[in-house]
């Protein structure tokens, strides 16, 4: 049966102010698939990306939004099995389509919720906390002893990478814009923090790591940083460019990586490391136990009504939210 859902749809790309409300059709769950009712759903700095077309190709207008979300199935598609009417799932990475009061969701990408998480948490971690599983597990070997650099420390992937980076007993020097993220980056695990909107933020890495420079620089600012980013690594340290929030990276000498110490840079992404679904099951089993035994902290949420989407993009691009930012329909 179809069913009439509200989602958000923009149909010019540009700012917030293009995110409209509409009453649209669901119909019934297709083969793999279910329908759910969310309970909570995910914001995310692609979403950003998604809103203004900076990915090419651009998807087509007008365009659904929102890659994340938690909700209670309320319907089965044919040729389903492991999930049942009732179940809570989650799923991260898309299909874009969040950003509504009811969707199909197709269970290759869901995940059935640990009982003892409620919906706000596992909105707030799921997309953040399977970017953190990946980049400091997988992307990049980084263990103790080793320092690294992260960027946005006191943001959403920023806040689980920096955490689960301290609790792996790596040091981890965090940058961020404001006095006040200083503190949150600090309560999540970093050993020193930097305001890098100050003075920029090489030269302070230079004086913490005695000229040594760092392993691994986590970037996730590109335009602002990225250059920077490579003068701070040691000698076959890793650039990890995983974002673009200031705007995209300049384009890459390859032959300057050789003249800065035989660097390595890498653009990962979550797509490529959760695109198996073993690969999926094992990184959120990872990331649900690391929250189950204290690893990570509950996160730290900004919650907006559903119907706010539009001020939480506005507050998320200004720089103006810490943590995890969700909608709560
Ligand atoms: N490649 C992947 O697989 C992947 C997956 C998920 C997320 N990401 C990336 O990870 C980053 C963080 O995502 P998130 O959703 O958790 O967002 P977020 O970190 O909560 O928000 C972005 C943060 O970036 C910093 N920033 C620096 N310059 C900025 C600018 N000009 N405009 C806006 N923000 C700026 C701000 O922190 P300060 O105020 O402290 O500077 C801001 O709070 C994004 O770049 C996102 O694209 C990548």
């Amino acid at each position: 049966m179809t069913i009439t859902a509200q989602a958000f749809v923009f149909s010019e790309y540009g700012g917030p102010e293009n995110l409209t409300l509409q009453d649209i059709p669901v119909p019934a769950p297709a083969a793999g698939e279910v329908q759910i009712a969310h309970t909570a759903i995910g914001v995310n700095f692609i979403d950003i990306y998604h809103r203004k077309g900076v990915f090419a190709p651009k998807q087509p207008l007008p365009s659904p939004l929102g890659m994340e979300g938690v909700g209670t199935i309320r319907a089965i598609g044919p040729d389903v099995t492991g999930f049942r009417t009732g179940d809570r799932i989650a799923y991260a990475g898309g299909p874009l389509g969040g950003y509504a009061t009811h969707r199909n969701v197709p269970t290759a990408r869901a995940l059935k919720v640990p009982s003892d998480l409620n919906s706000e948490t596992v909105a707030a971690m799921l997309f953040k906390g399977l970017t953190a599983e990946y980049l400091v597990h997988r992307c990049v070997t980084v263990g103790p002893g080793e320092t690294v650099l992260l960027h946005a420390a006191a943001g959403g992937v920023g806040s689980i990478a920096c955490q689960w980076l301290k609790a792996n007993g790596v040091k981890v020097i965090g940058t961020v814009s404001t006095q006040e993220k200083a503190e949150i980056a600090y309560a999540n695990g970093c050993d020193e923090v930097i305001l890098y909107t100050q003075d920029g933020f090489q030269m302070q890495v230079a004086e913490i790591t005695r000229d040594k420079g760092v392993s691994v620089v986590f970037d996730s600012v590109g335009a602002d940083t990225f250059t920077e980013s490579l003068r701070c690594l040691r000698p076959r340290g890793t650039l990890v460019s995983f974002g673009e929030s200031s705007g995209p990276v300049p384009p890459l000498n390859v032959a300057s990586i050789g003249g800065l110490g035989s660097l390595f840079v890498t653009r990962p992404s979550i797509a490529h490391y959760t695109a198996d679904r073993r690969e999926l099951e094992s990184a959120a089993q990872r990331l649900f136990a690391a929250i189950g035994d204290g690893k990570l902290h509950r996160p730290r949420v900004t919650s907006y009504a559903f119907e706010d989407a539009a001020s939480a993009h506005a507050d998320l691009e200004a720089r103006a939210t810490t943590g995890s930012v969700i909608l709560v329909p």
